[in-house]
């Protein structure tokens, strides 16, 4: 592959205008790699337009969330453990518009504004369309636009699960969540505040007044202190980060506490030896979770925060801003035009 990624664009948008019109009603642009690598093996061309089979919903994506795990699978960290087919497309995150019915789909109709997490070893939503199961769609939160709704459902189902069905969250207990200002964490601060934790969070300098303003009852800046200096008899640890910040961890939590991790299995004998608990989570796709979340965002409970909106032809871009580690809240990418 040659060129820029702009000319790569320019390259494809150039070969679907010699289409017929009834071949480009069988594509869809979308953001695809065919190969494992750095941003560069984006690309933003025709690609074919998925049918619904029975079960199914075909979806016009509107907008798509950007996750670190869009990054991690572009450069092959995943292949070993989903069945992926390339070329690929990328992203697993995604509000839109219900477009076409397979067989025997009863919840949803033509029309439905809907977001969802889908089966991320199947194709994904930068692109025009996507084919979602039923049961991990839900219909999007009627207070937000599709732009916003996007960033929701990956870091909220992931926040949820780790929270509540994992960690069993129960009001008064005291939570530490490492990268409060990041797509997960600052959806797993509000949900927990929601719940009547007692909340710690750490972030950088720049974030500590949105971590309060988030509600954080003690913001921790990374830069400036040691979070087990600050954060001492926890019940729940979230790890975000793994390596050393998840070894510095064990130490504040409470016997019987628990260090739940979303990168990295934690050892279970240190666990053992400490008297606490460990947990991996591998988060799923879960329409009803997305329904109850839609209910906390329309009843004014739970909001997202965008740090950057971009076209889908700049997912290049948006995986940098992603792998840069310092995201504040959640990436999304306009798929739809008249979505803002
Ligand atoms: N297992 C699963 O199912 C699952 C699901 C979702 C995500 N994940 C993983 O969980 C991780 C977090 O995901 P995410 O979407 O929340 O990431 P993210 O949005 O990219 O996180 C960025 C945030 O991390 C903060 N940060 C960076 N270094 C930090 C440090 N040493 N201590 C505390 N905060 C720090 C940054 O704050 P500053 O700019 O202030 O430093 C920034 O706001 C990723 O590795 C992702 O792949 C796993």
């Amino acid at each position: 592959m040659s060129g820029t990624f702009e000319a790569i664009i320019k390259h494809t948008g150039a070969t679907s205008e010699k289409k017929s019109a009834s071949a480009t009603s069988q594509t869809m642009k979308a953001i695809r790699i065919h190969n494992y690598g750095g941003p560069e093996v984006l690309q933003y061309e025709d690609a074919p337009r998925p049918e619904p089979q029975a079960g199914e919903v075909l979806v016009r994506v509107h907008a798509a969330g950007v996750n670190p795990i869009d990054w991690k699978v572009r450069e092959g960290h995943m292949k070993d453990f989903w069945p992926h087919k390339l070329p690929l497309i990328l992203g697993w995150d995604l509000s839109g518009v219900v477009e076409e019915l397979g067989r025997g789909v009863s919840r949803f109709k033509i029309g439905d504004e809907v977001y969802s997490v889908p089966d991320p070893t199947r194709n994904g939503a930068y692109a025009d369309y996507i084919v979602v199961r039923e049961p991990e769609l839900a219909l999007k939160p009627n207070s937000l636009h599709h732009i916003r709704a996007a960033a929701v459902p990956l870091a909220a189902l992931t926040a949820w699960q780790s929270l509540f069905d994992t960690a069993q969250l129960q009001p008064g207990q005291r939570v530490l969540i490492h990268a409060g200002s990041g797509g997960v964490g600052h959806l797993a601060v509000q949900l927990a505040k929601w719940k009547g934790a007692y909340v710690f969070a750490t972030a950088s300098t720049k974030n500590q007044d949105l971590l309060r303003k988030l509600g954080v009852d003690e913001p921790i800046d990374y830069t400036q202190q040691r979070f087990e200096n600050v954060a001492r008899n926890i019940d729940i640890v979230l790890d975000t980060i793994g390596g050393e910040t998840q070894e510095r961890s064990w130490k504040v939590l409470r016997q019987g506490g628990i260090l739940v991790s979303l990168v990295r299995p934690p050892s279970e004998e240190k666990a053992k030896a400490l008297g606490v608990r460990d947990a991996f989570v591998a988060g799923h796709p879960s329409g009803a979770q997305l329904a109850e979340i839609a209910k906390m965002i329309d009843s004014g409970q739970l909001a997202p925060i965008i740090d950057r909106i971009l076209p889908l032809c700049e997912a290049r871009r948006a995986h940098e801003l992603s792998q840069s580690g310092h995201v504040r809240g959640k990436i999304v990418l306009r798929v739809k035009d008249q979505t803002s």
